[in-house]
This record gives structure tokens, C-alpha cells and sequence, in this order.
């Protein structure tokens, strides 16, 4: 049994064979997913694949490139959606200072206030930090989420990761674990507890080896954990157990 943590299965991309994903990921022994908002309308999307596949939980939430739209009305709708009982995160939230899609000065305000907000609804969050490491630091040692957090597609250095995981952070892996160019985030996880260590695919993108550059789904999640077993020298079973346990622990209202 594994939680891939976080996927996108309301994009375009899987119009034409959700089902098909869905009973390939099903049959492969994932037995939950998590699927995660970047804007109100994906949210929104996201709420509505969880009422209809038991399988799927929902975290809501406004990604940094979309800070620019968010409105008071849209906080309302979100404060709303995350009454829902499968809604179980923020996010994803945060600053992505890769892209740059929103002014920065947007972004942090819009991260701090959805920390706030998800303290306010009772959730942890999910977080979403690119080239943003120090003022991701900065804002979240100021403004700590209440019900904790986690770091998606974990990225930074070990230095950085032990000090979120001191803060009570988890630390969520993806396909980069799996490249040939990941020798941080192999070390990171070589030294990563393992009971604050998470697995995703952030399908459709960041597809594993030996897919890389193709579209993702959550099926090969499975490449992340048998990744971690790997560099963890423990069994395929140990890793999707114990990260279940996990993510069971961190997404609370699961149970
Ligand atoms: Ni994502």
C-alpha cells in the first residue's frame, strides 16, 4: 500500500485515460492519492475527485505563480472547501522564485496568509519552494503552520533540511530522487529520518527514471519508493509502509 502525497489528476492530460490511470495505480497497489489545488478552480476540481473516488483525498490551495489572482472572495471559497471532510491540506503554497509568475512581494504576502488561513481551517500545509529557500525559511520560522507541514518535491540542501525537519516539517520525495544529477537530494534522503519522510510524483510532471520526460502518473511512485529503498538499504515494503504511516500522521484528518 502506498500515499502517492501528491498528484494533478484533474489535468487535461488525463481527459482522455483517467480510467485507465486510475486502474492501472489501483491495481499496482497505490491506494491513496492526493490531489493537489494550485489555483480556486483546481481546488475545486480537487474536492470534487475526492467525493467521487474513495481513493483520492484534496488539498486546496493558491500556488505562488497564481498569487497575483487571489482575492477575498477567493479566501472565502477555499475557507469554505476546506470543510470538506476529504480535504485533508493547504496547498500547494509557497514561492517559486524560478519562474516568477507573481511579484515576489505578492507571493510572500500571499503564503503568509494562507499559513493563516490553514491554521484557521485545521489543516497542515503543503509546501512549494523553488530558488526561495531563504525567505521560505524566513516566513514559515515567523508565521509557523499550526498543524505542521510539508516540503513537496523536497529540493533544498541537507543544511536546509535539517533545519525544517527540527521546525517538525516532512519532507516529501518525487521522480528528481531518481536522476542522475540528484546527488543532494539522494544525500538528503540517505539522511532524512525515516519517520518524516513522504513520497509523490507530482504527476504529470517530474516523471522518474527510466520515464523521465514523459508524462507521469501515479503508478510510478512506486520508482520513488523503490529509489528510497535503494539509498535507505531497506525492503520496497518497509519504505511504502512506513511513508503511509507517515503521511497518515501528518494528513490527520485521513483517519
Ligand atoms: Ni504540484
Amino acid at each position: 500500500m502506498i500515499w502517492d502525497t501528491h498528484a494533478h489528476l484533474d489535468d487535461l492530460v488525463y481527459t482522455e485515460d483517467f480510467q485507465e490511470v486510475v486502474a492501472r495505480l489501483l491495481s499496482a497497489g497505490i491506494s491513496r492519492v492526493t490531489n493537489v489545488g494550485y489555483d480556486l478552480s483546481s481546488s475545486e476540481r480537487s474536492v470534487k475527485l475526492a467525493q467521487d473516488y474513495d481513493f483520492i483525498h484534496a488539498a486546496i490551495g493558491i500556488h505562488p505563480h497564481n498569487a497575483e489572482e487571489a482575492t477575498d472572495e477567493t479566501w472565502a471559497k477555499l475557507l469554505l472547501l476546506a470543510k470538506q471532510p476529504k480535504v485533508l491540506a493547504w496547498g500547494e503554497i509557497g514561492l517559486d522564485y524560478y519562474r516568477d509568475l507573481s511579484p515576489r512581494l505578492i507571493q510572500k504576502e500571499v503564503f503568509v496568509q494562507q499559513i493563516s488561513l490553514a491554521n484557521e481551517a485545521g489543516l497542515p500545509i503543503v509546501i512549494h519552494n523553488r530558488d526561495a529557500h531563504q525567505d521560505v525559511l524566513e516566513i514559515i520560522k515567523a508565521h509557523p503552520p499550526k498543524y505542521g507541514g510539508v516540503f513537496h518535491c523536497y529540493s533544498g540542501s541537507w543544511e536546509m533540511a535539517k533545519i525544517v525537519l527540527n521546525l517538525g516539517f516532512y519532507l516529501s520525495f518525487a521522480g528528481p530522487v531518481t536522476y542522475k544529477n540528484a546527488r543532494h537530494t539522494v544525500e538528503v534522503a540517505a539522511q532524512a529520518p525515516l519517520d518524516r519522510i513522504l513520497v509523490e510524483t507530482d504527476s504529470p510532471y517530474l516523471t522518474p527514471e527510466p520515464r523521465r520526460g514523459k508524462r507521469n502518473e501515479p503508478l510510478y511512485v512506486r520508482e520513488v519508493v523503490k529509489k528510497l529503498a535503494e539509498i535507505k538499504n531497506l525492503s520496497f515494503e518497509d519504505i511504502a509502509s512506513q511513508t503511509m504511516r507517515n503521511a497518515e500522521i501528518i494528513f490527520r484528518r485521513a483517519e
